[in-house]
């Protein structure tokens, strides 16, 4: 277990789709459609197969190698797609791959991930990138903000903790997080790839009720984890928020990011 269960990631996965960035979404297809019959796509951190979906139909044609170190997502997206696209489905820890995981793809990407890992391991992955002939397209990487329509006083407070919470350990050094894509930016362009970074905002709002319940209830608890605020006004925060679900939309900021050589 990854500690990200399918029922969160099937929760996302509509916000996810409806941020991604319309013309870095439709950037990325025609890039992969100039590869040509039997473009091969590798999918860093694939979960169930979101990213895959999110460019379907035509995605449906590419070949792909999902790779993720959480056998039951890998097992789920196995399920859902089985043959459906040439997949293949591999079980690593994306710190074990190596470049020839690469060398053949057309394009590497990875959803909601880039703010988990650290910056060597973006230093890594860029030098090994670079290498290749592949795009990188990287959607969904958090940037920081959080902004309710309706303001709490403790808002900007429990925000800060949270983001400081994005920093910890996930499993490759210190993360990123809400720099992910800037500092990923920047290193790609050290080695030469033309970047292009878009705006990816989740827009929640009463339709996406149970996105927000767990949404806010997983922030007070990683609040909670920092020991920066006290548990007392955090669970006040939070009864708050939950209790403006219906009437209050939500803004969760993010970047999307294409890289080519
Ligand atoms: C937030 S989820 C995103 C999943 C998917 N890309 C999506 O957009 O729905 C992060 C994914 O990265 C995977 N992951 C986290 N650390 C990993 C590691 N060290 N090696 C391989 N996969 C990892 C998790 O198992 C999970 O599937």
């Amino acid at each position: 277990m990854s500690g990200f269960d399918t029922h969160w990631l099937d929760l996302r996965e509509a916000a996810d789709h409806s941020a991604r960035d319309g013309n870095l979404r439709k950037r990325v297809i025609d890039h992969v459609a100039q590869a040509g019959e039997g473009a091969l796509v590798v999918d860093l951190g694939a979960g169930t197969g979101s990213t895959l979906r999110a460019l379907a139909p035509e995605a449906l044609h590419w070949r792909w190698r999902l790779i993720d170190n959480d056998p039951q997502l890998l097992a789920e997206a196995r399920n859902r797609h089985g043959d459906e696209a040439r997949i293949d489905y591999i079980e690593a820890h994306l710190d074990d791959t190596s470049a020839k995981v690469f060398s053949d793809a057309s394009l590497v990407t990875a959803s909601a991930l880039f703010d988990l890992v650290s910056e060597s391991f973006l230093a890594r992955l860029v030098a090994q990138l670079s290498q290749t002939e592949a795009g990188l397209y990287a959607a969904l990487n958090y940037d920081g903000v959080c902004r309710w329509d309706g303001v709490h006083p403790m808002d900007e407070e429990v925000v800060a903790a949270f983001n400081s919470h994005q920093r910890r350990d996930k499993g490759f050094g210190t993360s990123l997080g809400p720099s992910a894509a800037p500092v990923l930016s920047s290193l790609l362009e050290d080695q030469g790839f033309q970047v292009t970074m878009a705006a990816s905002p989740w827009r929640l709002d009463s339709k996406h009720a149970d996105l927000q319940r767990q949404f806010i209830s997983g922030m007070a608890t990683a609040v909670m984890e920092t020991e920066l605020l006290g548990e007392e006004e955090i669970n006040d925060w939070c009864a708050a928020r939950l209790e403006r679900l219906e009437s209050s939309g939500c803004l969760v900021g993010h970047w999307d990011l294409f890289a080519l050589r």
